[in-house]
C-alpha cells in the first residue's frame, strides 16, 4: 500500500525522501514523487514504475530542498498514471495521503462549485484542495489542516507542506498507519519505522484524529477533541542493516533462512520462563481462565495461522475454535458470545480488514481480545487487551514466510497456555513440549538444506500453468499457504484440498499437467493419505510429496520426493511449510517474477 514519508530540517532532505521511498518499497507501489520546498516554490517531480526512476528525475532536475514531502502509490482511484501520483498539489499546498477518502465525491462536486479544477482521478486531490480551502481565509496551514480532515470520511494518512510556510510540516492520521521520526533540530514523518532508521530510532507513533505541526524544534500534537495532548517518544530497538538485504538476492529469500533465529526469539521467553499466561499480558490469567471459546480473525497467510491453531487448541485445550476471515465477519450478522476470546492474527498490526473485524468484535460487545503481531506499535496490538509479539523482524517480501512461522509458534505457545490453565498439561507434558519447542530452530535448519532438491521441483513446476495442493488435518492449512505462496509469485495457478475431497471434486482435474503436491507427514492421517496418493497416480497425476524421515510411502512410479526429518508431532505444520516456501520462491526465480514485489500486490493492506 501507499508509503509516506516527509522531512523538514536544515539540510537538503531529497536524498533522506528518496532513501525513504526505497525503505517503502516493499509496501509494493506503481508510481512514486516528491514536492520539495525549493525557492519558495513547490518542486514537484512524479514518475510511474520504480523509485529508481524518480530519484534519477530528481538529480537530473538538481531538485533540493529543507523541507519536502514524498510517496509511494498503489492504485486505487484512478489509474497508475504520472497525472494521479502524489504529491497533489493546490495553490502552494502539496499533499501526500495513504487511505480512502469515502466522500471524495461529494467533496469534489462541492470544490469544484468553489472553483477549484482537478487534474486527477485520485480521491487525494479533494484534500488538497480542502486544505487550501480553508488556508485562503486562515493563513495557518496547521489550522486548515484540522479544519479539512475534519470533513473527511474514510481512512487517512497525509503529510503537506505549503511554500509559504517554510520549516512547517504537517501530519494528520485515522485509520492508516502514520508516525513521527524525532531528530535533533529536524522532523520527519512516515508510514513506518523502516523508512527512518538512516536518520533516527525515535519515534511518536500518532493515534487515530492525531493532527501534527513539526517544526524544526517543536512537535504540536491535537487529538481528536482538538486539545493539545502529548504523546511519549519511544525509542526502536530496530537498526537500519535489519532490513538491508546484505547477502542475499531477495528479502523473500532472506526471510525464508531467517526462520530458525526468528523462531528462537519468539520463543525465547517460553522456553526460559515455561508456559506461563503472563506471555500474553499481565491481565492474561484472568481472561484466559474465563473465556470458553475462542474466534480467530484474520488475513490471507494469517489466516492460515488461525487453521492450524483450530487443530492445536482445540485438541491440546479443549476450547473450542472458528477461525474466519476478517473482511468476511465485519460484515456478516454473527451471534456474540460473551464469554468468547476474539484473536486477530498479523504480521503488519495494521491491515484494516482485520482491524476493522476487531472494531466490530467489539462492538457487539467482545470484551476478551488478544493480538499475535509482528509490529509492538501497531493498531491491532493497541486496541488489544493482550497480546503476543513475534519476534520475526522486520518482514520486507510481499510473501510472508517468517512471520507465519513465528505466528505458529505464538499460537502454539497459546495452545498450551490455555491447556495449562486448564490442567490438561502436566509437568511432564510440559517439558516434552518445550524440549520439542527448543528442537524446532535446529530441526529447522536441516530442512533449509534441502533447498537444492526444492529447487530441482521448481524447475518441473515453473513449465506447469495450474497446481494441486493436499494435505489432511493440521496440514491442509498448510497446503493452502503453499498455494497460495505459489499463486501471488510465481503466478501459477494453485488450489489446495484436504485429500479426502479429492473424489468430491477436484480429482477431475487430475491428469498429466497437473502436478499434485501432497504433504505426508508421519502421522494419524498417513493412511489415508496414501489412498488419495494412489487416486492420483491411477490417473496419471504427477506427484510431489513432502515426508517426513519415518513415513514409510511404498515405492510408486515417477512420484517426487523430499523427506524433512523425523516427525515433529503437533510442531510438523511449522517445518512442512518450509519446502513450500522454498518451491514458490524457486519457481518464481526460474519465472524472472518480481519475488519481492509481486504484480498488483501490497504488502501492508491498509484499506479496504
Ligand atoms: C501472503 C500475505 C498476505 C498477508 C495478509 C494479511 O503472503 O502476506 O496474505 O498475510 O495480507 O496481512 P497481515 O498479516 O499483515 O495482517
Amino acid at each position: 500500500m501507499c508509503g509516506i514519508i516527509g522531512a523538514v530540517a536544515q539540510r537538503n532532505v531529497a536524498p533522506i525522501l528518496i532513501e525513504g521511498l526505497k525503505r517503502l518499497e516493499y509496501r509494493g507501489y506503481d508510481s512514486a514523487g516528491v514536492a520539495l520546498l525549493q525557492d519558495q516554490e513547490i518542486k514537484r517531480i512524479r514518475t510511474t514504475g520504480r523509485v529508481a526512476a524518480l530519484e534519477e528525475a530528481v538529480r537530473e532536475q538538481n531538485a533540493h530542498g529543507l523541507t519536502g514531502i514524498a510517496h509511494t502509490r498503489w492504485a486505487t482511484h484512478g489509474a497508475p498514471t504520472e497525472g494521479n501520483a502524489h504529491p497533489h498539489v493546490s495553490g502552494g499546498i502539496a499533499v501526500v495521503h495513504n487511505g480512502i477518502i469515502e466522500n471524495h465525491e461529494a467533496l469534489r462536486a462541492e470544490l469544484k462549485q468553489a472553483g477549484f479544477s482537478f487534474t486527477s482521478q485520485t480521491d487525494t486531490e479533494v484534500i488538497a484542495h480542502l486544505i487550501n480551502h480553508y488556508f485562503k481565509s486562515c493563513r495557518d496551514l496547521f489550522q486548515a489542516t484540522r479544519e479539512a480532515v475534519a470533513r473527511l470520511q474514510g481512512a487517512y494518512a497525509i503529510g503537506v507542506v505549503c511554500d509559504s510556510m517554510p520549516n512547517k510540516l504537517i501530519a494528520a492520521r485515522q485509520g492508516s498507519p502514520l508516525l513521527i521520526g524525532v531528530g535533533v533540530e529536524e522532523h520527519f514523518i512516515a508510514s513506518d519505522t523502516s523508512a527512518l532508521l538512516p536518520v533516527t530510532q525515535r519515534f511518536i507513533y500518532l493515534e487515530d484524529g492525531d493532527v501534527a505541526e513539526l517544526g524544526l524544534t517543536s512537535i504540536v500534537v491535537v487529538d481528536k477533541n482538538g486539545a493539545a495532548v502529548s504523546r511519549a517518544i519511544q525509542q526502536s530497538e530496530l537498526r537500519a542493516e535489519m532490513v538491508e538485504l546484505g547477502e542475499y538476492r531477495h528479502y523473500m529469500q532472506k526471510e525464508i533462512y531467517e526462520q530458525p533465529r526468528a523462531l528462537s526469539d519468539t520463543l525465547q521467553e517460553l522456553i526460559n520462563g515455561g508456559v506461563q499466561p503472563i506471555l500474553f499480558g499481565m491481565e492474561a490469567e484472568s481472561i484466559l481462565s474465563t473465556i470458553e471459546r475462542i474466534t480467530f480473525l484474520a488475513c490471507g497467510t494469517s489466516y492460515h495461522s488461525a487453521l492450524t491453531a483450530r487443530y492445536w487448541i482445540e485438541a491440546l485445550a479443549g476450547i473450542p475454535c472458528n477461525a474466519e476471515i476478517a473482511s468476511e465477519y465485519r460484515y456478516r450478522t454473527s451471534v456474540p458470545d460473551p464469554k468468547a476470546l476474539i484473536v486477530t492474527i498479523s504480521q503488519s498490526g495494521e491491515t484494516a480488514d482485520t482491524l476493522s473485524a476487531l472494531k466490530h468484535a467489539q462492538s457487539l460487545g467482545h470484551e476478551y481480545t488478544l493480538t499475535i503481531c509482528n509490529v509492538s506499535e501497531s493498531a491491532l496490538v493497541r486496541e488489544s487487551r493482550l497480546n503476543m509479539i513475534t519476534r520475526a523482524g522486520p518482514e520486507i517480501g510481499v510473501a510472508s514466510t517468517k512471520a507465519f512461522t513465528t505466528q505458529l509458534a505464538a499460537l502454539f505457545t497459546l495452545a498450551l497456555v490455555l491447556a495449562k490453565l486448564r490442567g490438561r498439561l502436566n509437568a511432564v507434558e510440559e517439558q516434552k513440549q518445550i524440549a520439542a519447542l527448543r528442537a524446532l530452530p535446529g530441526q529447522m535448519q536441516r530442512v533449509l538444506a534441502l533447498e537444492s532438491r526444492v529447487q530441482r521441483w521448481a524447475e518441473r513446476f515453473a513449465e506447469k500453468q495450474h497446481a494441486l495442493f493436499l494435505g489432511r488435518g493440521m496440514h491442509y492449512p498448510i497446503a493452502l499457504e503453499g498455494a497460495l505462496k505459489l499463486k501471488e509469485i510465481s503466478y501459477i495457478h494453485a488450489e489446495a484440498y484436504p485429500a479426502g475431497e479429492l473424489k468430491h471434486g477436484p480429482l477431475a482435474l487430475v491428469d498429466k499437467d497437473m502436478p499434485v503436491i501432497a504433504i505426508a507427514p508421519n502421522d494419524a492421517l498417513l493412511e489415508k493419505l496414501k489412498s488419495n496418493l494412489q487416486e492420483v497416480r491411477a490417473r496419471g497425476g504427477e506427484l510431489y510429496v513432502v515426508l517426513d524421515e519415518d513415513t514409510h510411502i511404498q515405492d510408486m512410479d515417477e512420484i517426487h520426493k523430499i523427506t524433512l526429518p523425523l516427525h515433529a508431532g503437533w510442531l510438523s505444520p511449522i517445518l512442512h511449510v518450509v519446502p513450500l516456501q522454498m518451491l514458490s520462491y524457486h519457481a518464481a526465480l526460474q519465472k524472472g517474477t518480481d519475488v519481492d514485489k509481486p504484480r498488483n500486490l501490497a504488502k501492508s493492506v491498509t484499506v479496504e
